[in-house]
């Protein structure tokens, strides 16, 4: 039946008589990187094999040579022996040509009331399950880590900032989780996300839903979805799923750099807070004494590449008409960088974070520099009946005169410190130490040493139960 100048092969070979250009035919596949998609379109289509079984649409013993010879398949891809050909254009092609080949004629009743439409929505949507709980398991392998540091310094203060001026002393433990509960976030996230990817396309068909009574329910249960798709054609058009979970990647990037930012700073000879083991260091070509924290930089820069896949992945979506265009399989690539660049992220991080030094008496130090408990003589003050808006004033100015003396707060004498208020008394020196100034933060979520071994206890028992919990 194939028409004279077509090359036999093409599953719309009925249609055609002219074969495809080469330019053309290299342009429109996507075998090159749907291909690793092959795992799950054999699992979808011995579901589907089943469902038309189900349907009574193929007897059982063509349901077995089907499951036989798709299995068959899995063994060649496996041994890596299957002979792909890009002129068959995509995964779905591929795995169609050579079941029919090694199972015969029978192979060609797979299809029955299948698209590609619906077919490629159902593989990424079972890889994405997939990804998902494998990312879910990295950031829990990187919150131990975080919480394993905190513990370790559970009373270790170091300067706390905003507009990266020393502002406050804090713990390190209580800096660390921070980012442990950013990250329990974005697990939430995450988890928000695989309700809506776990959700069964197949039966949608084209378009229109399938012409045959597919029971969409037993099918959803056999690939374990929570349900089928409620309207075909919002089944095959839409990549919400996909680009929520870029979405989703680009935040908890967005964190890891922002991790991976501080201990940059931190570990810079004028912050001097933190060493990177040479394990997770370079050095330099030419300077001999560097020691570069590059996997801690390429974090940070790597994250950039999460916001284009997201960014590139939503404009190729935007306008598009319902439903199935060939643009949306330009979701791919991004999905899968964005994937590989996520999975890099979470190997490295827990690692790195374990094999820190903090130099934990250089932070202590600068945390009690630099009039870091100002605000600790204010609350003094208002703690003697001082309205604080007053209390800020007279503190501002206890400031101006002790760095025009070159001296801290609490290294002026008495005399000195009640020029500014009378109110002030001896027991203040016992208020603007770094200790002092810690404890008093003992609100929930605060500073104080109690307060963050209460952060700690809820990070450690939101993490024993383990990934997917
Ligand atoms: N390779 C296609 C994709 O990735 C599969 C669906 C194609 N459907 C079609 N009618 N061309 O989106």
């Amino acid at each position: 039946m194939t028409a004279a100048g077509t090359p036999p092969g093409k599953a719309w070979s009925g249609r055609f008589t002219q074969g495809a250009d080469p330019a053309a035919e290299a342009f429109t596949a996507s075998l090159s990187f749907d291909r690793r998609l092959w795992p799950y379109d054999l699992v979808g289509s011995a579901a589907w094999a089943r469902a038309l079984a189900r349907a009574k649409l193929i007897t059982a013993e063509e349901l077995e040579r089907l499951q036989a010879g798709l299995e068959a398949v899995r063994s060649e891809l496996e041994a890596g022996t299957f002979p792909f050909r890009r002129e068959l254009e995509d995964i779905h092609m591929n795995v169609e040509r050579r079941l029919i080949e090694l199972a015969g004629p029978v192979g060609g009743k797979l299809h029955t009331g299948r698209s590609r439409n619906d077919q490629i929505a159902l593989d990424e949507r079972l890889y994405l399950r997939e990804i998902i709980d494998h990312v879910d398991g990295g950031l829990v392998d990187v919150e131990r880590a975080l919480v394993a540091q905190a513990e370790r310094h559970r009373e270790a203060p170091m300067p706390g900032y905003t507009h990266l001026q020393r502002a406050q002393p804090v713990l390190l433990a209580h800096h660390l989780l921070a980012y442990v509960f950013m990250l329990e976030r974005d697990r939430a996230r995450f988890r928000d996300c695989r309700a809506r990817v776990n959700v069964m396309p197949l039966g949608a068909a084209a378009l229109a839903g399938a012409a045959f009574a597919i029971d969409r329910e037993a099918l959803a249960r056999d690939l374990r979805f929570d349900g089928p798709s409620p309207n075909s054609m919002d089944a095959v058009a839409d990549r919400d799923y996909l680009l929520e979970f870029l979405a989703d990647a680009a935040i908890l990037g967005m964190h890891c750099s922002r991790l991976a930012a501080d201990l940059t700073l931190w570990a810079t000879a004028e912050f001097g807070f933190v060493e990177f083991s040479d394990a997770f260091a370079t050095g330099s070509s030419i300077m001999p004494q560097k020691k570069n924290p590059d996997v801690a930089e390429l974090i940070r820069g790597k994250t950039g590449r999460l916001y284009g896949n997201l960014t590139a992945a939503l404009t190729t979506m935007k306008g598009l008409p319902l439903t199935y265009n060939s643009d949306m399989q330009e979701d791919k690539e991004p999905l899968f960088d964005t994937v590989d660049t996520l999975e890099a992220i979470l190997r490295v991080l827990p690692p790195m974070l374990g094999s820190l030094t903090f130099r934990t008496e250089r932070m202590r130090d600068a945390a009690g520099a630099h009039y870091s408990t100002a605000t600790d003589l204010a609350d003094y003050l208002v703690r003697q009946g001082l309205p604080f808006r007053e209390a800020h004033e007279v503190v501002g100015r206890a400031v101006r005169h002790a760095m025009s003396r070159g001296r801290e707060l609490g290294d002026l004498p008495l005399e000195e410190l009640r020029q500014f208020s009378p109110l002030i008394g001896g027991d203040v020196y016992a208020a603007l130490t770094v200790e002092a100034s810690l404890r008093a933060r003992a609100v929930l979520g605060g500073t104080a040493p109690d307060a963050v071994r209460e952060q700690l206890a809820q990070a450690k028992a939101r993490l024993a139960r383990g990934p997917g919990a």
